[in-house]
């Protein structure tokens, strides 16, 4: 039986791939057989994935790129396409996560939401799609959050423009899945729970009164441990996904279940 799963010959590109969930996908690709590209901002981690990945065996190219800055992006991935001759996955996966809601925050910091989580992934896919639809082949994977479907109750902790930020990225990816599932280009997005990483731990994972909340709403009485999001990310970058298009996998323990 062929494995659904298996990412051998592909390569996989990752958006800050050099930490958190990203990094932890990155070995994940690598393990289930696909060559690696990362495009992030902190060169030292980025080179320190490099040689993880090389030492499971599998090519690595990273790349200092702000995905927020469209001439940086377009060279990455011209520099990416050059090396591996191909793109076959793409997770949309850097993010930056800000406190405060309508306010509070500053108009600058409303841009800069916007400008990774949202227009990150605008410009990243500019760049990618036009190389899948020649291969007629891609799987788009767009990093949106539980905090796409639930926001939080309490004002501790309330991220207005995250909320809105996440909710767009599904927005575009329900968009870019009509457009592009013709040229056999899965487009989808995961929506992790709570996962400890530089975004979280030392506001979330601090607070003993969101770890309450927060395993209070969850049915699996906890938050998530490392790599969880992996099996969800492996699964729309494979042809296990080759018929789902649009979709949205909430990643929480059942936090958001409503
Ligand atoms: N950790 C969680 O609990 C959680 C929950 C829901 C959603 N998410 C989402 O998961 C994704 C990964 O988050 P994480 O928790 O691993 O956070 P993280 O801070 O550990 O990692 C974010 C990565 O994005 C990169 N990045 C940030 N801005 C960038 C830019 N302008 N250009 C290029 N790279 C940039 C960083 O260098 C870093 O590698 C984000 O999109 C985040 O919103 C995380």
């Amino acid at each position: 039986m062929n494995n659904l799963f298996d990412l051998t010959g592909k390569v996989a590109l990752v958006t800050g791939g050099e930490e958190g969930l990203g990094a932890d996908a990155v070995v994940a690709y690598a393990e289930a057989g696909a060559d690696i590209a990362i495009i992030g901002l902190e060169i030292e981690d980025l080179n320190n994935m490099k040689n993880k990945i090389e030492s499971l065996g599998k090519k690595c190219i990273v790349l200092e790129c702000n995905v927020s800055h469209e001439k940086e992006v377009k060279n990455a991935i011209q520099t990416i396409y050059d090396y591996f001759g191909h793109i076959d996955i793409l997770l949309n996966n850097a993010g930056i996560s800000m406190f405060g809601g309508v306010e509070d925050l500053t108009e600058e910091e409303w841009d800069r939401e916007f400008d990774v989580n949202v227009k990150g992934i605008f410009l990243v896919s500019k760049y990618v799609v036009p190389i899948m639809k020649k291969q007629n082949y891609g799987k788009i994977i767009n990093v949106s959050s539980i905090n796409a479907k639930i926001a939080d109750k309490n004002d501790a902790f309330i991220r207005h423009a995250y909320n809105a930020s996440k909710s767009a990225v599904l927005g575009l990816t329900k968009g870019m899945a009509c457009s592009y599932a013709r040229y056999g280009i899965n487009v989808n997005a995961v929506g992790p729970g709570l996962f400890e990483s530089a975004m979280t731990k030392d506001t979330l994972m601090k607070s003993d009164r969101f770890l309450h909340i927060y395993t209070e709403m969850c049915p699996s009485a906890r938050v998530a441990k490392k790599g969880e999001l992996n099996g969800t990310i492996l699964y729309f970058s494979s042809s296990a996904c080759d018929y789902v298009q649009g979709q949205f996998i909430i990643v929480d323990g059942g936090t958001s279940i409503v």
